[in-house]
């Protein structure tokens, strides 16, 4: 009943106002908004640098990734990334601190290593850091020796994502991925000698994957003992990716092997003392994420979830890159020719963006905390903007009707100082957020996926 109901499309809510909404935006706006950043009171400094280029492209891959050109173009690629960095740099002021780096891609680590520290380098030149900031790097195992990994511990950075997907052979070669080069315990020695904390991600929904076979992956990765496990919902969406037809022929698992596999990695990683954070995210009980989420303070950016304490404002470099700022969100090119050409002749290279206004501003807190805390607790939302109750609810669309209909079809509970999402609700908690937003109120041309 629920899923018929509630089944209908809605917005991810990986940002407020989602990307579908971003118009045509220029440099000008973009370096407004920058200036304004200055002042907005979550101060801190996160910088996003995506690195497009792999090695291999993996058949089911969503990301915004190319094969790595020759080696001519990745140099140009580095040379603009630091170009954009010192058109960024005079616009911030000097007195504000890093609070995170992270580098995503793509694969960060194809890219030679010296240029990765050099990049490090030149930001943490430019300012002091809170205490322990965050400084992270997503990596592909297949391609990164013992002397490699050793020369990314020098590189200052504090937290790895390392890409595992799945340790079962057949699977990686379906879905055309190279195994780690190095076996796992090796990895985690070399990192661990640095205190640096590791998280693992995991793919489940892909050809030859049973409930079985992964739970013998998710027992290797527990016996390694990581920080962080994130286990992604593979996302089929060959309209955007066209190899991921690939995969349909290798005969992907149904949706209901798909949900048993993820019931069944839970169980596991719970029994293994491990707690959810979120959709996908497992931690220990004493991880900040967790603490977070206990105290309704979870985060969450394009780089995945965080807390307030290394939230802030994001500043991306690189192609795709989205920034986020207090006031708006500006989107770089897609294209690296075109990027490295724009950079070269000294300009920014923004495309798409949005400028949120103060109500928008407003409904992103809302939803956000909805989306990563599964509960909205009004007044100390209310308290921490420095606006009254009313006036936060009135920047949404609050409707007590909607609210009453969701309670009595058992997805949240609510008062007028709280809604808190059920298990049950979890699911839908999408559609519990559209009911707050004012964009969703109005007709529009936008389409989005479903819950389920
Ligand atoms: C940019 S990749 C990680 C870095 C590195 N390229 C690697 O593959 O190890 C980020 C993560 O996105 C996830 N991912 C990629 N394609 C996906 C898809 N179609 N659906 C869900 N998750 C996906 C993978 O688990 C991957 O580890
Ligand atoms: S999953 Fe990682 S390595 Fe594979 S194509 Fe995507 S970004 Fe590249």
């Amino acid at each position: 009943m629920l899923l018929s109901k509630y089944n209908t499309p809605v917005p991810r809510y990986t940002s407020y106002p989602p990307a579908n909404y971003f118009h045509t935006y220029t440099n000008d706006a973009y370096r407004n908004a920058v200036e304004k950043s200055n002042a907005a009171a979550d101060n801190h400094l996160s910088f996003y640098l995506h690195i497009p280029f792999c090695r291999h492209l993996c058949h089911y891959c969503g990301c915004n990734s190319y094969l790595m050109a020759r080696p001519e173009v990745a140099e140009a690629y580095v040379d603009a990334l630091h170009r954009e960095i010192d058109l960024l740099l005079p616009l911030l002021h000097t007195d504000r601190r890093i609070a995170q780096i992270h580098y995503g891609g793509g694969s960060p680590t194809v890219l030679p290593l010296h240029h990765i520290r050099a990049l490090n380098e030149h930001l943490l030149s430019a300012f002091a850091t809170i205490e322990q900031p965050e400084i992270a790097i997503e990596c592909h195992p297949a391609y990164l020796t013992a002397d490699n990994w050793k020369e990314l511990t020098r590189c200052g950075f504090n937290r790895y994502s390392i890409g595992v997907q799945d340790f079962n052979h057949t699977v990686l070669q379906t879905v055309n991925r190279r195994p780690s080069c190095l076996p796992m315990e090796e990895i985690f020695a070399i990192l661990r000698d640095t205190d640096a904390r590791i998280n693992l991600d995991f793919l489940y929904g892909l050809p030859h994957q049973t409930v079985e076979s992964f739970a013998e992956s998710i027992a290797q990765a527990i016996a390694l003992q990581p920080d962080r496990l994130v286990t992604f919902g593979y996302a089929h969406v060959p309209w955007v990716n066209k190899r991921q037809l690939i995969l349909e022929k290798a005969g992907l698992p149904s949706n209901e092997e798909k949900n048993r596999i993820f019931a069944h990695t839970a169980d596991m990683l719970q029994q293994a003392g491990y707690v959810r954070v979120g959709m996908d995210h497992f931690v220990r009980p004493d991880d900040e994420l967790n603490v977070a989420l206990q105290t309704g303070r979870l985060h969450r950016n394009f780089q995945g979830y965080c807390t307030r304490r290394t939230t802030a404002q994001v500043y991306a470099f690189g192609v795709t890159g989205i920034s986020q700022l207090e006031t708006a969100y500006a989107q770089n090119s897609k294209e690296i020719p075109e990027y490295i050409d724009t950079l070269n002749a000294g300009k920014l290279c923004i495309k798409k963006g949005y400028d949120l206004d103060r109500n928008e501003q407003l409904t992103r807190e809302v939803i956000e905390s909805l989306m990563c805390n599964y509960r909205i607790n009004w007044s100390e939302l209310s308290h921490r903007l420095h606006l009254t109750v009313a006036e936060l609810k009135a920047a949404t669309a609050y409707d007590e009707k909607k609210l009453r209909a969701f309670a009595d079809d058992g997805l949240i509970t609510y008062t007028d100082d709280t809604i808190v999402v059920t298990t049950e609700g979890a699911p839908f908690v999408r559609n519990v957020a559209a009911s707050l937003d004012r964009l969703m109120q109005q007709p529009s041309d936008k389409t989005f996926s479903k819950p389920i």
